[in-house]
């Protein structure tokens, strides 16, 4: 046996097993294909090559078919029985049809007859075998490849959450991905070979058709966005040229982009509102001291002209008028957000309960009225006032879309608002909240009004019929308690309105509120202690003066936060402050502790209009003091101070 390399140099064609027993023969046939440079190791019967074949890889097997020890139809038995896959050439002294047949049924790659020309044909033989071999490894490997790069292609589009796919030009697909076949309920392996167009609805087919054509046309990326069954699909189409340059197909890629869209356009509402807001809380601002100003002058005018005669009569138009101005302007401060809130710890189910009948008298018997109160509702911090504006202006708006009956539907119930809620929903933030839905069986909404109902001014409603002032109130109350109002409705079918309102741990403190306990109706009782007044517009403070000395206070005049604690220095008969919540110079809780320090328990009472900082406010509410707000009456005005001067020092925070 021999299987040293003859060649080292050979083995560049492949390496040789030879089994032949005639020692002549088989060194040969071993020079002569050493020779055409492949590595040839010999063995001479079938025990050796089988022993040989289990430690070397042979890249192709010469057999003599007659062997000392068995067939060559029996060696390649064994060999293959064992998983033998080396390729193989039979060689044979008969020239037997019958043979030659039985041995390439076998597998044998050639069949060569020892006749005088045997070596001359062998080399070639066997290049073309090797050829062969090789051919077919090549094959498999590249056959191996393109099935990796078929899966490589298939994993990448499998592994993006859009629709991909690529068609050729007339629209057929070629590949795309399980996105696609989900969307379209189909098998991905279906929808390859099937026409792209025949798949999509009308109108996105024929969006999509256009792109393509344009995409072809100029060679470059196309985008477009349109709607299908209420989503909205940004899709981008590239053209995929061939070898030559040519537009061949092109890929898609269509992506859902509703959600990103709706949480876009609430931004935009949101930012909308916010700019609406501050121009009316400026507006609002302006007009309230004027307001202030025309209130209570026409007040103290009317006291002393009594209530007889045409002057009389004047000036009560003028005060009248005066006060409607005066309700649009606190509407304005309540939807640009700058209302001073009185937050408590509230029970929204208390509310709803505290306001059924005014709700049931609001929307008639026509209607009939569904209360679900949630069980176990949680406590929110709340102005109740401002939470019965909203939930009174939800029931109007309900009962006017129902004007010949319905159904209204009041619910509350706790909710646990999660991340991907909050990542769709702008404004709110994940936790626990109190929802108030309010639904109604009425006319319904179409998208063109949805899309304005915020807005201030914003009506339906025949002229005198609405002021459009409504929702936007609600809007900003719902802003201010860091809460969102939201809506869904259909034409034809009612509207549900939704607020949502954190949750907050019960706080258990008291709050005084500005009017609470005292009686509106009620003349004010006067007093004469000596009072510091703080207010630096000059008409406000004059009127202010006027209504407090009318009362037979003794009051002392400050036009900014120095001077009053100048004053209140100067005159240790001082009983109470009456302060502008802002002032030029020293104000708010700076100036209500300097106060503090030069008197301590010093009563005081705050009066506060429009503040672009409503949180430099919150401290009044905090600290338990009394709040009057602007445009207030006069007689508003000394009730509060007597409220003030005879409560008990201890209610106060300090
Ligand atoms: N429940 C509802 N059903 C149908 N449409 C509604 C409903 N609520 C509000 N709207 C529509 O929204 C518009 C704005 O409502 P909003 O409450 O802000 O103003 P208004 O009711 O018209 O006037 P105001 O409330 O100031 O008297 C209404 O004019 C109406 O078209
Ligand atoms: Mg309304």
């Amino acid at each position: 046996m021999n299987l040293e390399a003859v060649n080292p140099e050979g083995a560049r064609n492949g390496r040789l097993l030879i089994v032949e027993d005639d020692e002549g023969l088989a060194q040969l046939i071993t020079r002569k294909l050493t020779r055409q440079g492949f590595l040839v190791d010999s063995v001479p019967n079938a025990t050796a090559a089988l022993e040989a074949t289990t430690s070397i890889d042979f890249d192709l097997l010469l057999l003599d078919y007659q062997l000392p020890d068995m067939t060559g139809e029996d060696l390649i038995d064994r060999l293959q029985g064992r998983g033998h896959t080396a390729p193989f050439i039979v060689i044979t002294g008969h020239g037997d049809e019958q043979i030659a047949v039985e041995i390439m049924k076998q597998g044998a790659r050639d069949y060569l007859v020892k006749d005088y020309s045997f070596l001359d044909r062998l080399p070639t033989a066997v290049q073309q075998t090797c050829r062969q071999i090789e051919t077919e490894r090549l094959l498999r490997e590249t056959e191996v490849r393109l099935q990796r790069s078929e899966k490589n292609a298939q994993a990448l589009l499998d592994a993006t959450a859009e629709v991909a796919m690529l068609i050729d030009r007339r629209g057929t697909i070629l590949a795309t991905n399980a996105v696609l076949a989900d969307r379209l309920g189909k098998a991905t392996a279906d929808l390859v070979g099937a026409h792209v167009f025949d798949l999509l609805a009308e109108a996105s087919a024929a969006a999509l058709r256009h792109h393509v054509e344009q995409a072809t046309r100029t060679r470059s990326m196309v985008c477009f966005e349109h709607s299908e069954a209420g989503r909205s699909l940004a899709t981008s189409v590239f053209p995929v040229l061939d070898g030559s340059g040519e537009v061949d197909g092109v890929a898609v890629y269509s992506q859902d982009v509703t959600e990103q869209r709706k949480l876009a356009d609430q931004l935009q509402q949101a930012q909308k509102m916010e700019a609406i807001g501050q121009l009316a809380g400026g507006i609002a601002h302006d007009f309230n001291n004027i307001l202030q100003i025309i209130l209570g002058r026409s007040a103290l005018m009317a006291e002393s002209l009594g209530s007889e005669g045409k002057l009389a009569e004047d000036l009560g138009e003028i005060h009248s008028s005066a006060e409607r101005a005066a309700v649009l302007t606190r509407q304005l401060l309540v939807l640009s957000r700058r209302q001073l809130l009185q937050p408590q710890d509230v029970d929204l189910n208390r509310i709803l309960e505290g306001l059924m009948n005014m709700i049931g008298s609001v929307v008639g018997e026509t209607i009939r009225l569904e209360v679900f109160a949630g069980d176990g509702l949680r406590t929110v911090r709340a102005d109740p006032g401002q939470i019965e504006q909203v939930l009174l202006n939800l029931c109007i708006n309900a009962r006017d879309a129902m004007p010949s009956g319905g159904r209204l539907t009041l619910e509350t119930k706790n909710v646990i608002l999660d991340e991907d809620y909050c990542a769709v929903h702008e404004g709110v933030h994940p936790g626990p909240y109190v929802q108030l839905t309010v639904s109604d069986s009425g006319v319904g909404m179409s998208q063109e009004v949805l899309e304005h109902i915020f807005e201030p001014f914003f009506t339906t409603k025949e002229l005198g019929g609405g002021t459009g002032l409504g929702l936007a109130t609600v809007y900003g109350i719902a802003k201010q308690h860091k809460g969102s109002i939201r809506v869904y409705s259909e034409l034809g079918h009612g509207t549900l309105f939704t607020l949502l309102l954190p949750v907050a741990e019960p706080s258990g403190r008291a709050v005084v509120s500005a009017a609470a306990g005292d009686s509106v109706a009620q003349p004010p009782r006067g007093g004469t202690e000596t009072l510091l007044l703080a207010e630096d517009d000059d008409g406000v403070r004059r009127l202010a003066l006027c209504a407090l000395q009318l009362n037979g206070y003794r009051v002392l005049e400050a036009a900014n936060g120095d001077d009053a604690l100048r004053i209140l220095a100067e005159n240790s008969d001082i009983s109470l402050a009456v302060l502008d919540v802002v002032l030029p110079g020293l104000a708010g809780p700076e100036l209500r502790e300097s106060l503090l320090r030069v008197k301590p328990g010093l009563p005081m009472v705050f009066t506060t209009g429009y503040s672009a900082r409503m949180d430099h406010v919150a401290f009044v509410i905090e600290k338990g003091h009394r709040v009057i707000q602007k445009p207030y009456s006069p007689a508003e005005l000394a009730r509060g101070v007597r409220a003030a001067l005879d409560e008990e020092p201890s209610q106060l925070t300090n």
